[in-house]
């Protein structure tokens, strides 16, 4: 991206933001606590004015406005999480902050068994329902479960459902490109290369310390 167009863009951005800054403290400007977006990426963020965000969040704009996937893949604490909810927060959506849906892949498949019990208020269906409808959803930590068959079939539904439905989906992995195919299967990597695109999130870690 050239700096024109990144300035561009970022003046763009700063049009859509629902606030700025110094309004963090409205509530009706951070993400409603049952669209699952942690508390951390919740507040609007001043988000950083340099060509490498602004780029990557051109890209994910451009595969998600359109109603397809992106997926973003890299090391620790490169902003994968941050990038997303941003992504989710300009999603051109009414409402966006209040329906959008954000889930780790192990916390939808604890929620997903916890039904089962029949101690859980909602059911599996419920569930399912909710992500295959939000208007935007992200799941995150996407390698981190446990490749049943159950789960796969389930994901893969998931995100066929949206694809079917031309709603966007943002997945996000600890992955190299190589092991990516494998984690998702043929068939969601299928739909990602009709919709969408592989964003890599690299470089140094942004948490304190690291
Ligand atoms: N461009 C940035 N500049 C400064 N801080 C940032 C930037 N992007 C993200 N951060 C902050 O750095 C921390 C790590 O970001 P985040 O959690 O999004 O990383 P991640 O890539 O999702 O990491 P992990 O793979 O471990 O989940 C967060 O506190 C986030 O707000
Ligand atoms: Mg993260």
């Amino acid at each position: 991206m050239n700096s024109k167009s990144a300035l561009q863009a970022l003046d763009e951005l700063i049009k859509a933001a629902p606030d700025t800054p110094a309004m963090e403290a409205d509530p009706k400007k951070t993400f409603a606590a049952q669209t699952g977006v942690p508390d951390r990426y919740r507040s609007k963020w001043p988000f950083p004015q340099d060509l490498e965000w602004l780029g990557r969040m051109e890209k994910i704009k451009g595969q998600t406005h359109h109603g397809g996937m992106a997926v973003l893949i890299g090391p620790r604490g490169t902003g994968k999480t941050r990038l997303a909810a941003e992504a989710m927060r300009y999603h051109p959506c009414d409402g966006i902050l209040l329906y959008a849906r954000y889930t780790t892949a192990m916390g939808l498949f604890l929620r997903l068994r916890a039904t089962y019990g029949g101690q859980s208020e909602e059911s599996e269906n419920d569930i399912v329902e909710a992500m295959a409808t939000a208007p935007i959803l992200t799941i995150d930590e996407i390698q981190e479960r446990g490749h049943t068959a159950w789960e796969d079939r389930l994901l893969t539904h998931i995100i066929d459902r949206r694809y079917g439905a031309m709603l966007p989906t943002i997945l996000i992995a600890n992955l190299t490109i190589a092991s990516l195919a494998e984690c998702l299967g043929e068939s969601i990597v299928s739909r990602i290369q009709e919709t969408g695109g592989i964003i890599r999130v690299e470089g140094q870690s942004h948490r304190r310390g690291a």
